[in-house]
């Protein structure tokens, strides 16, 4: 294990009902916000209501932000910009899933700059100020309510690239797992993938510890493999929507990479999917995912993998290390395209192969000293094996 320094700053308000104190979360730091939120979803739910009614009660004056794009796009982020700085606003609340939540986190950081917030994810000008981010959990899959990343997309340029401040971070999320319930099934299953794939990308670590980070990080595997069925097929299980959200959260916020920390590769190919295709996250981390660990399986890597299945999946040890890696890899894909009904190919998902060599360019750049190093040749021949 690598030295590291625990600091996980943000409040959850976990359960249901817990809505009640997000003025007492905002009101040491602000009393005019800009509340942001996405398509409609949370007027439809009555959420949108019961937030500005809260606001009204206790004295805290808004201006909004609607429409942010799933895939967030850097217009949505400089629109909220302009709003804080003309309005003088003080805090940034984020109601809705990872998009909304990233945008906001962007807007927090833009306010204090002239720009285009562009500038800001593209690493051309640093983050020097940001303003504090609330947000209001409506589905499990990003942890952005818990991490200080956002991921924001450019379709002018094709571009989708993560910028991270730590004062991003949420000073306070809500997670109130009702708020899940109605979620889609399609963004149930890709919110679970989507969970999973965080927990795989630290799990699959150069670093090598077989203790507590992976004995955690297998418990919320199988926490997900356990609700994220019961959630697409029950909706309103409050035990499932309350498992998936708080594993949303813990996969990411930094404990299962303490100590651990090596760079992601599925994620960087994915992104380059949605950046190009606009499609859903969680989605393409799951048709992408057992196409990634067959390339990887090898003799460096076998040992680990035969461990993620006997201790996730419950295979049988045996002395066939490949034997109980392969089946470990057919159970997640299987998991995936049928407990959760993910499609199974990149086709199926309007993907067409003629953008294959840009996105595999632009995604090794990132993948050079990940748990196994990938050129862009070894991408182009994953996503040729997701055809
Ligand atoms: O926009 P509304 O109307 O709210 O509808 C949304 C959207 O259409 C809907 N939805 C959300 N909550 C709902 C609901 N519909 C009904 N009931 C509810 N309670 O779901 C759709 C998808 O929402 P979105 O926020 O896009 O989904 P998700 O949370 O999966 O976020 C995906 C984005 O987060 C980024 C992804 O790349 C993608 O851009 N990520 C952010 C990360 C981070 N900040 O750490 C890490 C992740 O790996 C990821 O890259
Ligand atoms: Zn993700």
């Amino acid at each position: 294990m690598q030295n590291f320094l625990y600091d996980i700053g943000t409040k959850i308000y976990f359960g249901e009902g817990q809505i009640v104190h997000l003025p007492e979360a905002i009101k040491p730091y602000a009393s005019k916000v800009l509340l942001v939120y996405g398509g409609g979803s949370i007027k439809k739910s009555g959420l949108y209501d019961t937030i500005t009614q809260l606001f009204r009660e206790n004295g805290i004056e808004w201006k909004e932000l609607s429409g942010v794009e799933p895939n967030p796009r850097v217009s949505s982020v400089n629109a909220g910009a302009k709003l804080c700085k003309e309005f003088g606003l003080e805090a940034v609340v984020a109601v809705g899933g990872g998009s909304t939540i990233d945008c906001s986190k962007v807007i927090a950081e833009a306010t204090f700059y002239d720009g285009d917030a562009w500038d800001l994810v593209t690493k051309k000008a640093p983050v020097t100020k940001v303003l504090p981010v609330f947000s209001v959990l409506t589905l499990s899959a990003t942890g952005s309510e818990m991490d200080c990343g956002a991921v924001i997309s450019n379709l002018d340029t094709n571009d989708k690239m993560s910028v991270a401040h730590p004062d991003a971070r949420p000073k306070a999320s809500i997670l109130d797992p009702t708020y899940t319930y109605t979620v889609s099934q399609y963004q149930t299953a890709a919110g679970t993938a989507d969970i999973m794939s965080h927990i795989f990308e630290i799990y699959f670590s150069t670093v090598k510890t077989a203790g507590l980070l992976d004995r955690m990080a297998e418990a919320m595997l199988k926490t997900c493999i356990q609700y994220g069925p019961i959630a697409y097929n029950d909706p309103t299980n409050y035990e499932a929507r309350a498992n998936l959200m708080w594993t949303s959260s813990l996969a990411i916020n930094g404990l299962l990479s303490y100590g651990k920390g090596t760079p992601w590769s599925v994620h960087s190919m994915e992104h380059q999917l949605s950046a190009f295709f606009d499609i859903t996250h969680g989605v393409g981390l799951a048709i992408l995912t057992p196409a990634w660990m067959r390339y990887v399986l090898d003799d460096s890597t076998v040992d680990k993998f035969a461990e993620y299945a006997f201790n996730v999946w419950n295979i049988p040890m045996s002395e066939d290390k490949y034997a109980m890696a392969n089946a470990a890899i057919d159970k997640t894909q299987a998991f995936f395209t049928q407990e959760l009904h993910i499609p199974a190919t990149l086709h199926e998902v309007g993907i067409t192969e003629d953008k294959l060599e840009i996105m595999a360019e632009k995604s090794a750049v990132t993948l050079g000293s990940t748990y196994k190093p990938l050129t862009k040749e070894d991408v182009m021949n994953i996503y040729r094996a997701c055809f």
